[in-house]
């Protein structure tokens, strides 16, 4: 199964890093441990059995003196036979100066030849190394060791010399005659050779027993501490191993879970304070919903709400566009009178000129000049239905319901608003004054709303004149270049005035001075909220019995 607590980890773990590194160590310093011990055992055999064979050596060269001085072979096998039972000695030899051997023995007790070549190939020892070694003995002060040989029977031998020496006193003459004399110097001699091979053998198997035994005992400890090693890493480990264990269950949600470790040491507290974190945890997360529980409460109300606003501000705005529309209508109403005489006037052009005409063609003669002045009324009579047309048109334009954003010919609105409104103004004997700035910049917006603005404004400004004026339509680009950024539209009256306290309240809707119901009192506000959709302005400036003045700024298009 995968360790929950490596999932989703790479590389290897704390515990495989430990152990692994403290094994190597353990290792290493096993090793270590090893070798120098058993260098140092070696070393101490090695050292007991050189000073065994100086022993020997010794004492063989002391016993061999007398021998050799007097060539006596019986003192000479006595001494070696003393020796020749020591253990792992290969062979014995005692020479004089000459190279010669005076006497010999060997391990294996018997025969041996008295020849060099005898000696040495029962040895399997070299003939030549052989001088080289009985010289080298011969002239040293001490002994000499030679090791390496290797006998027949596949040993080696610690060849060991040693001169044999004697003490003689320098004697002059005077002693040969029997005078006596002063003490003489004592000199020392060499006499011959004494020389021995001792078997390497059970040295050997000493050393190799060393080795082995202390293989075995750095082979057990590394074990040993291998397995320690394991044992404590996962001892100590364990805690860490369950924290993390913790860590990822609350991680995962869980900050209910809690870590059973009750060390008094560093992990110990580490688990307190984690499990102090997680009830921390636990509290805060329980807050955390509570609040949420009441966010989510709050705001399905408030989503509510909003569907209750947005429901409102629908009914509204349509309840607005009937208000607009219903003002309109109203506009229209008052419009009535003025709309007859202004259509009665052409219609009663049309049939002037037809009874004319009938009158005419009525007559049995129908002269040519009859036939001209007959086209010309009928001409006129062409005039005039063409302005009753427009009239209706701009009627019915006037009181159609349209959104249709489009670029609008300020000068054209204004027009089509007088030819409904024009006549009405004649006969209220107000006379019109225009001045159209040249190359006058389009606004954009809806054509029919802008000419509900000037129908609102114009009638109240005929309102404000009872007994005629001048009514002042000026329009203008504010920076007075073709691009104009903005445009102006003045209308002024010079009626009976607006009083400062009313000025403020012009734009209230139901807000009016017509007694009777002759007004709604919608007109203004209607128009404030037309020109502010169209991202324009209204300014009011007026003066009690000498007149009003509006102006409309508007954004140009380009
Ligand atoms: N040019 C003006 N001169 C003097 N008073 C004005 C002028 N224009 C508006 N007023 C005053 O502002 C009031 C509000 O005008 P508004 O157009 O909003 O309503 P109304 O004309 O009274 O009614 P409605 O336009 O609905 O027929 C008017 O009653 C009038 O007192
Ligand atoms: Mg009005």
């Amino acid at each position: 199964m995968k360790n929950p607590v490596m999932a989703g980890r790479k590389g290897f773990g704390i515990a495989f890093k430990f152990t692994v590194t403290i094994s190597a160590l353990i290792i290493l310093m096993s090793f270590s441990f090893g070798y120098f011990i058993s260098k140092r055992q070696i070393n101490s055999i090695m050292a007991e059995f050189q000073d065994r064979a100086e022993t020997l050596i010794t004492t063989l060269a002391y016993n061999c003196e007398f021998g050799v001085l007097s060539a006596n072979e019986d003192i000479l096998d006595k001494a070696v036979r003393a020796i020749e039972e020591q253990k792992g000695l290969e062979y014995v030899l005692i020479y004089d100066t000459d190279h010669n051997i005076l006497a010999h023995g060997h391990s294996a007790g018997g025969g041996m030849d008295d020849n060099h070549e005898g000696i040495w190939g029962r040895h399997g020892l070299d003939t030549v190394n052989e001088l080289v070694i009985f010289s080298t003995a011969l002239t040293s002060k001490r002994s000499v060791i030679f090791t390496g040989k290797v006998s027949d029977s596949g040993i080696s031998v610690y060849d060991i010399s040693m001169p044999v020496k004697t003490v003689k006193t320098a004697e002059g003459p005077e002693a040969l005659l029997g005078i006596p004399t002063a003490p003489q110097e004592a000199v020392e001699e060499v006499i011959g050779v004494a020389r021995i091979g001792l078997s390497l053998t059970g040295v050997d198997e000493l050393i190799k027993g060393t080795i082995n035994s202390t293989l075995l005992i750095t082979l057990a400890l590394m074990l040993a501490g291998i397995v320690i090693t394991i044992f404590l890493v996962r001892l100590i480990l364990k805690p860490i191993r369950e924290l993390a264990l913790g860590t990822n269950k609350v991680a995962e949600g869980d900050v209910s879970y809690r870590v059973a470790i009750t060390t008094g040491d560093e992990i110990g507290a580490l688990a307190s304070s984690f499990n102090n974190m997680t009830e921390s945890l636990a509290k805060a997360k329980k807050l955390v919903d509570e609040r949420t529980g009441e966010l989510e409460r709050t705001n399905t109300s408030l989503l509510k709400t909003n569907y209750e606003l947005e429901k409102i501000t629908k009914e509204l705005k349509a309840a607005q566009a009937q208000l607009i529309q219903s003002s309109k209508m109203t506009a229209i109403g008052q419009l009535g009178a003025g709309v007859a005489h202004e259509l009665n006037n052409p219609i009663g052009g049309i049939l002037g000129y037809s009874q004319f005409m009938l009158t005419k063609i009525d007559k049995p003669e129908f002269s040519s000049e009859d036939f001209k002045t007959c086209r010309k009324y009928l001409e006129h009579i062409e005039r005039e239905s063409g302005r009753c047309k427009t009239i209706v048109e701009n009627l019915l334009t006037f009181s159609r319901k349209s959104d249709i954003i489009e670029d609008i010919d300020i000068v054209k609105v204004i027009e089509s608003t007088l030819t409904i409104i024009g006549h009405q103004m004649q006969l209220k004997n107000i006379k019109i004054e225009k001045d159209f700035g040249e190359g006058l910049a389009n606004t954009s917006g809806v054509a029919n709303k802008l000419q509900q603005v000037f129908t609102n404004m114009m009638l109240n400004a005929q309102h404000a004149m009872p007994d005629g004026g001048t009514l002042y339509l000026r329009a203008r680009n504010l920076n007075g270049s073709d691009r104009a950024a903005k445009i102006a539209i003045e209308i002024e009256d010079t009626g009976m005035g607006i009083s400062e306290e009313n000025l403020e309240r012009i734009f209230e809707p139901f807000f009016t001075t017509k007694q009777d119901w002759k007004g709604t009192g919608l007109g203004l506000a209607i128009t404030y909220q037309i020109i502010e959709s169209m991202k324009g302005k209204i300014d009011v400036k007026s003066a009690v019995g000498k007149g009003t003045k509006f102006t409309i700024t508007l954004p140009a298009i380009s």
